[in-house]
């Protein structure tokens, strides 16, 4: 328990900035800082404001999110205004991860300058080289002075993460406004022509670019004990999928991007996600809550019955949430939409009749309820037996070859995203709410971004590659977790230490009366090497074998 402290003081620490502006700013409001509602549909497709500062209030749920930004969108814009009366001192400073693909960007505001007492838009430009296909993750640090005698000033982070793609690529997409390299200002309704970037078309190019870091395959046997008592066992550190890496195959990228997309990337313009929310809407009067069985911030997750006689699992969040938590319950909630299996918690439909508080449902017997939860409470969890903890291993590990062979990769397997019924029946569920319903899984390593830090392969660490390999080494510590009754993986160890500690070769301990057997495989998943980790059709071979194994002698 007292690393849960270490971590959530880390994380408060990280964030004291943050916390002594919301502080300081609850007796005075003096600023405004959002996205005006074409920026939000051209971004997120929802018609709303996203407000990272209200009257000097943070919000800092909205700050933590990174908003992809879709090829065809060229520049992005913010609002502000002083409220202070007066205005204020800022300055501003933007960085790309990759000079290279992405170029410094140019603003048409100064990089210091005073926030006007009037609304101000400003626009920030984002034109790819086109030397490249790549993500590139943009960073916008903003200072405001609110009292330069008492040194108050305010630092807000915004994170973008601009696709970029090769120039021959580029040519097609629909012009945006070329506007900072004219510095004329675009003609009124520009916005609402290239509104048609959408969100959705952002993740399906991420998710070819991911899902590219092909892995040749290692046999389940091979290399007799992969790093049993791995603890201490260093690794070469020389992992393949950093110079071959995620997007550093122009040729098969845009070949895949090309067979899937319309090459004229006019995206679909009322995009996938409303697709999906549309094929998906139910009505709220069928749906009925009976219990509230897990409940965070502003993320709930009730049991429930549609139609008055289907079991569901609904989740939904408060009617506080912001409208930024609404479209990422919407976007993640949907993120398996399509995978039907049986190891898999599909959606069942959704309903956002009332903007603020959308459901999405899933269809679940009433005894279902979260893996993680289930383990930790000592009553339903202390009479699980090895052989039960290879069966649910193997039906989560068949729910990942099927998303796997429809190029979906997971990104947070964890028990915390899995379900169980009282048939011990597991199935795979997205991971929306979960950073509010879990805080102590998810860490900020000063880059504001909240992320399953122990969950995580180094390459999904350092680089935010993410590949079937990276969910195979998920996979390796939610099956620890299975054996320790959902311990807090690496509790001791700091997550800023994470990189390091992997990169030296520490992994997880073998859990006591965790046999040697079932540690091997999980040993295997956390090679350094993405191409050296199990895929899930190895991993459930390797399951299945020592399934028979142990029940041959029962
Ligand atoms: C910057 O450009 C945007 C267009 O995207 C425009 O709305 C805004 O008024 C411009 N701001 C300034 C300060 O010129
Ligand atoms: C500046 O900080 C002081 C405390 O150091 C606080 O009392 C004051 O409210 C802050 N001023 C503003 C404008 O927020």
């Amino acid at each position: 328990m007292a690393t849960k402290f270490n971590e959530n003081s880390m994380c408060v620490f990280l964030c004291v900035g943050c916390w002594l502006l919301v502080m300081c700013c609850n007796t005075q409001a003096h600023l405004n800082v959002y996205l005006n509602p074409q920026e939000v549909m051209r971004l997120l497709g929802v018609a709303a404001e996203v407000y990272y500062v209200r009257e000097g209030h943070v919000n800092n749920y909205a700050l933590n999110f990174v908003v992809p930004v879709p090829a065809n969108v060229r520049d992005i814009t913010f609002t502000w205004q002083s409220l202070a009366g007066r205005p204020l001192p800022y300055s501003i400073n933007v960085v790309t991860s990759d000079q290279e693909t992405l170029p410094r960007p140019f603003m048409n505001i100064s990089q210091i300058g005073e926030i006007p007492t009037n609304e101000q838009t400003f626009a920030i430009g984002l034109k790819c080289s086109g030397a490249r296909a790549s993500e590139v993750d943009v960073t916008i640090s903003v200072e405001v002075i609110l009292n330069r005698a008492l040194n108050n000033v305010t630092h807000l982070v915004f994170r973008r993460k601009k696709i970029c793609l090769l120039a021959e690529f580029e040519e097609n997409t629909v012009h945006g406004p070329v506007l900072l390299e004219t510095a004329v200002p675009p003609p009124t309704g520009i916005l609402t022509i290239i509104v048609g970037s959408s969100l959705a078309l952002a993740l399906v190019i991420i998710l070819f670019l991911t899902a590219y870091c092909v892995r040749r395959s290692a046999k389940c046997q091979n290399n007799g004990q992969p790093m049993r008592t791995s603890s201490f066992q260093r690794l070469n550190t020389n992992s393949p999928c950093q110079q071959a890496g995620a997007y550093n195959d122009p040729p098969s990228i845009v070949g895949a991007l090309h067979s899937s997309l319309p090459r004229k990337t006019e995206p679909q313009h009322p995009e996938e996600l409303h697709r999906r929310i549309s094929e998906l809407t139910v009505e709220r009067c069928r749906v009925r809550l009976s219990s509230l069985l897990q409940e965070g911030t502003f993320g709930r997750v009730y049991r429930g019955t549609y139609n008055e006689s289907q079991d569901v699992l609904v989740k939904t969040v408060a009617q506080h949430a912001s409208q930024m938590q609404v479209s990422l319950l919407l976007q993640e909630g949907m993120s398996l939409y399509g995978a039907s299996h049986q190891g898999i918690l599909s959606v069942l439909g959704v309903s956002i009749e009332d903007h603020t508080t959308p459901f999405v449902l899933y269809s679940a017997p009433n005894t279902t309820r979260n893996l993680k939860l289930f383990l930790l409470d000592p009553s339903c969890a202390r009479a699980i037996t090895t052989v039960q903890i290879v069966m649910m291993s193997t039906q989560l590990a068949l729910a990942l070859v099927h998303l796997h062979s429809h190029g979906v990769v997971h990104k947070d397997i964890a028990t915390r995203n899995c379900v169980i019924d009282d048939q011990l029946r597991v199935k795979l569920s997205d991971s929306s709410l979960s950073r509010d319903l879990f805080p102590n899984d998810y860490n900020c390593l000063g880059d504001s971004e909240n992320r399953p830090v122990k969950w995580l392969s180094l390459e999904a660490l350092q680089h935010k590659q993410f590949s079937e390999a990276s969910d195979s080494w998920a996979f390796g510590v939610l099956m620890w977790e299975l054996c320790t009754y959902a311990k807090q993986p690496y509790a001791e160890v700091d997550p800023f230490e994470m990189e390091h500690y992997l990169r030296d070769g520490y992994r997880l301990a073998q859990p006591f009366n965790c046999p040697d057997e079932l540690f091997t495989i999980m040993a295997y998943c956390w090679a350094l090497l993405p191409i050296e980790r199990p895929t899930f059709a190895q991993l459930n071979g390797c399951l299945t074998e020592f399934y028979a194994q142990v029940t041959r002698y029962v």
